[in-house]
């Protein structure tokens, strides 16, 4: 049965104590509402709404590229009620089940969401409500029952004592018929003449109306954790990245110190790849079988080939690396770098924009930016592309078989053809013709006895040219 769905997300997130809407907050390298996003998009809704209000402008920038979203405006957020009334316009015309999702709730499982959408279904409810049995209820909605049937939720600031002792609470994810919703919504608006307008007091608007209110209890707690504040924030980064290690090491991969290796989501690693202590993989990467990421790297938005070694203490970012390379110790590779197959990139290397051939070699402390390198090239030690001249950049291209003398400044834009030689030291600003050698420095002046004769002016003698 095709259903809609609903994100709240409007909120501030006061408890969060930061100028970031709480649910653009990061987990796993998503943001939470994508998270939520994610989970419901598995239900291939007719429709997805989100209800957005503090920073509405920038919660909508950067959902921008989730296609097909509607967005309802919620200028004063007066509660979760009242931020589903405010998505009424959109769904007006619409009939079936809609499934409201908190931004805040991101460790929702698809088949739970599935779950309860069948037990709605099943039992012709109006409103199904995800609950949980919890061993820390506080801050959540409290579920009374009476004879087993749910009578209402009470929220933490409402409740007494005695509610606060009960630990089943409200997941924050309800199944709800449309139709006995619009006609419901008159003793929604009337209920808000509170403070707030709470979605939980649906429970008791559908009683007193005989309306049939089912609850759905998730097998694993977790999946409905609420976060309101840092500490939790914390709290549920944990479960993910352990759980993303987990998958891993399921998946063949040698993790040394899962307490210390940090995975986002929808990273890829090949078996036999080896993580060693402090690894971070970010955002899209993606690494090959039979690799070996030493402590400390940092791989972001990158894609590393079989039988890659990033020695310690990399920084790699939208980097592509083939098979064989060898990285580091202590290098960095900046955005639209590519690394040929078998290439050496080695300790204190920095590029940018640059490509090195297969089998090619910047071993030591060289600069390599807006560079297009060939097959079996030898960048020597200290080399560096002079790309930027204070206002704009220049590429530098390097052929096939080319070899850099140490210290070589190549100012670009600049060209050395296949086979050049650059003598060590040079500043090449003329292009190199194939298989020509490039010097570009001065020749050198010995001065025979200049030191003597600096430290006893009185006591000269000359020797040598
Ligand atoms: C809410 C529930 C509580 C439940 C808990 C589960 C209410 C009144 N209480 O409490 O029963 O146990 O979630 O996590 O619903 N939001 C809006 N507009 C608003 C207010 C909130 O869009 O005016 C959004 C928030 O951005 C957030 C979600 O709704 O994503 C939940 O709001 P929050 O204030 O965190 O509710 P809780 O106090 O956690
Ligand atoms: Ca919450």
């Amino acid at each position: 049965m095709p259903s809609h769905v609903l994100i709240m997300a409007a909120g501030q997130g006061t408890r969060m104590r930061s100028h970031r809407p709480k649910v653009l907050h990061r987990l796993g390298g998503l943001l939470l509402v994508e998270h939520v996003l994610r989970a419901a998009q598995s239900l291939v809704p007719k429709s997805t709404s989100v209800v957005i209000g503090h920073q509405a402008e920038r919660v909508r920038a950067d959902l921008s590229g989730h296609k097909g979203l509607k967005f309802a405006v919620q200028l004063e957020q007066l509660g979760t009620g009242h931020a589903l009334l405010q998505a009424m316009p959109l769904l007006r015309d619409q009939r079936g089940t809609l499934v409201v999702l908190s931004g805040d709730v991101p460790l929702i499982q698809p088949s739970t969401l599935r779950r309860l959408l069948a037990t709605h279904h099943e039992t012709s409810a109006a409103v199904t409500i995800l609950t949980a049995r919890v061993e820390r209820p506080y801050g959540y909605g409290r579920v009374i029952r009476n004879g087993g049937r749910i009578i209402r939720i009470v929220e933490e600031r409402d409740a007494s004592d005695t509610h606060r002792r009960l630990n089943e609470i409200n997941g924050g994810i309800y199944a709800l018929d449309l139709e006995p919703l619009f006609n419901a919504l008159g003793d929604i608006l009337r209920a808000g003449a509170a403070d707030e307008i709470y979605l939980p007091s649906l429970v008791t608007t559908y009683r007193s109306r005989g309306l049939p209110v089912e609850t759905v209890e998730v097998t694993n707690p977790d999946e409905v954790r609420g976060i309101n504040s840092q500490s939790e924030l914390a709290e549920v980064r944990q479960i993910v990245r352990q759980s993303k290690n987990e998958e891993l090491m399921a998946a063949g991969v040698t993790i040394e110190d899962p307490a210390t290796t940090y995975v986002d989501m929808d990273v890829n690693v090949g078996p036999d790849t080896v993580i060693h202590p402090g690894v971070i993989l970010e955002g899209r990467t993606h690494v090959g079988a039979r690799c070996e990421l030493h402590a400390g790297v940092r791989i972001v938005d990158s894609t590393v080939g079989d039988d890659v070694v990033v020695n310690n203490h990399c920084v790699i970012q939208r980097t592509r690396i083939e098979r064989g390379a060898r990285v580091g110790p202590f290098a960095h590779l900046r955005p639209e770098t590519e690394v040929g197959e078998n290439a050496r990139i080695g300790n204190f290397v920095e590029t940018k924009k640059t490509t090195l051939g297969q089998g090619s070699k910047a071993n030591h402390l060289t600069y390599l930016g807006d560079a297009t390198i060939g097959a079996d090239v030898n960048v020597g030690a200290g080399t560096i592309t002079c790309n930027y001249d204070g206002d704009a950049k220049h590429p530098t291209t390097i052929g096939n078989g080319v070899f850099i003398g140490s210290g070589t400044e190549l100012v670009a834009p600049v060209s050395l053809e296949d086979g050049a030689y650059i003598a060590a030291g040079s500043c090449i600003t003329d292009d190199v013709p194939a298989g020509a050698l490039g010097v570009a420095r001065n020749r050198q002046v010995n001065k025979g006895g200049w030191v003597g004769r600096r430290k006893a002016p009185s006591d000269q003698t000359t020797t040598g040219s």
